[in-house]
């Protein structure tokens, strides 16, 4: 019998990479799992979901280059998806921890002389930033929205003379301009990862995320979204606060699909050396999801708009084409996303401990 081909995870105690672990596990590949259990997220603790799996748990820090001495021997494949993701204004941990990361990963792989068979890595929708737009038969490219036109509830964007604008789903060929840090620097890792894996002989190929929904996203992590925050608020009873006026448009995509993605760029040739978007092939206003939440959770919240962030997107879909011309199609949608969330939130028992700082801060609805 063969000897199972072993998969370096990096950030695998987390939302998505626990879930590629195990549909890999599944297939019959070791998993092999470098995460710091970074302290928002786990508490410092291996998470009950990946404990006793026969998983190898290697306890690092991938902004360090020993960590990634000790996990890359005897990795056939790396999946590299532990990220600093927030909007906080510490903006060099996330080139530290996104960016530098990457090129460790190459820098290891080559001083080691490590024939990896493929890289997988996580980016994000967010490098696009607000993305392109049309406007009197032109197409532009916005810049990031006015505080005073945010403070005025102006929200949508506007075409350069003044007007309405049209959205145009995001590319993967289109020209970036990511808004925040975070954006920035996953397009700066794709970059890296991109020239070194060209150079060096290693298959890359770089996945653009849109947001992902499921089971396992922790209530702690203040960046996990929309999903998080509603479900939340439905479940304490609590106004569920939606940003702006509501009408912003997402392509919330599943966790499930996401895996089957990730699982599509590791095997395929034709993955090799390109970016793909995966995303949930549907778009749907922010509201609207809210009130599916409202409805699936059975709360009597009530739904409040208005409130703002400052480098929040108007409206993000991507355009998933590309990766659906290589056979993959988006299975689920946002209502499954949502049960599955619920059902597990309830197990879990987040709903009876409202005492962490980030439920706290969302009953306040400032999150
Ligand atoms: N969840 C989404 O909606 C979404 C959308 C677009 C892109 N992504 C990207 O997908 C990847 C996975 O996201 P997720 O939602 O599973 O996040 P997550 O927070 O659930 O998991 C990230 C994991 O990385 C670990 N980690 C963080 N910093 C680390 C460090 N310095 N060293 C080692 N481990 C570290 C954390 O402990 C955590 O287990 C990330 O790269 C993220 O940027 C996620």
């Amino acid at each position: 019998m063969a000897t199972p081909q072993t998969v370096l995870i990096t950030g695998g105690a987390g939302f998505l990479g626990s879930h590629t672990a195990d549909a890999l596990a599944a297939r019959g590949y070791q998993v092999r799992i470098l995460d710091n259990l970074q302290s928002e997220v786990h508490a410092g603790r291996w998470p009950g979901y990946i404990q006793r799996k026969g998983y190898q748990l290697i306890r690092a820090d991938v902004r360090d280059k020993a960590a990634w001495m000790k996990a890359l021997p005897g990795s056939d494949f790396v999946f590299h998806l532990a990220a600093y993701q927030d909007q906080r204004m510490d903006f060099s941990r996330f080139f530290t921890t996104n960016t530098v990361s990457t090129s460790l990963l190459y820098e290891c792989a080559v001083e080691l002389g490590i024939r990896l068979r493929g890289v997988v890595l996580a980016s994000s929708q967010f490098v696009y930033g607000d993305g392109a737009y049309r406007a009197g038969g032109r197409v532009f490219y916005p810049e990031l929205r006015a505080l005073k036109d945010l403070r005025a509830r102006r929200f949508e964007i506007q075409a350069p003379g003044g007007g309405t604008a049209r959205f145009i789903p995001f590319r993967e060929d289109q020209p970036v301009t990511p808004t925040n840090s975070y954006g920035l620097s996953k397009y700066a890792l794709e970059m890296a990862a991109l020239r070194l894996g060209k150079t060096y002989d290693l298959p890359t190929t770089v996945m653009r995320y849109s947001i992902i929904q499921g089971a396992r996203q922790s209530p702690r992590n203040l960046y996990s979204g929309a999903l998080r925050i509603f479900v939340s608020q439905a479940l304490a009873g609590v106004p569920i606060t939606v940003y702006e006026d509501g009408l912003q448009l997402r392509d919330f995509v599943n966790v499930h699909d996401v895996v089957s993605a990730n699982l599509l760029a590791m095997r395929s040739r034709k993955a090799r050396y390109e970016v793909f978007n995966v995303g949930g092939g549907k778009a749907i206003r922010v509201i609207d999801f809210a009130r599916q939440v409202k409805e699936i959770s059975q709360s009597d919240s009530e739904i409040l708009v208005g409130k703002f962030r400052r480098t929040d997107t108007r409206n993000a879909v991507s355009d998933t084409s590309k990766l659906e011309s290589l056979g993959w199609r988006p299975r689920y949608g946002t209502a499954d996303s949502i049960r599955e969330y619920v059902a597990w939130y309830r197990a879990e028992g987040f709903h009876k401990q409202a005492d962490t700082d980030s439920l706290l801060a969302l009953k306040k609805g400032i999150a």
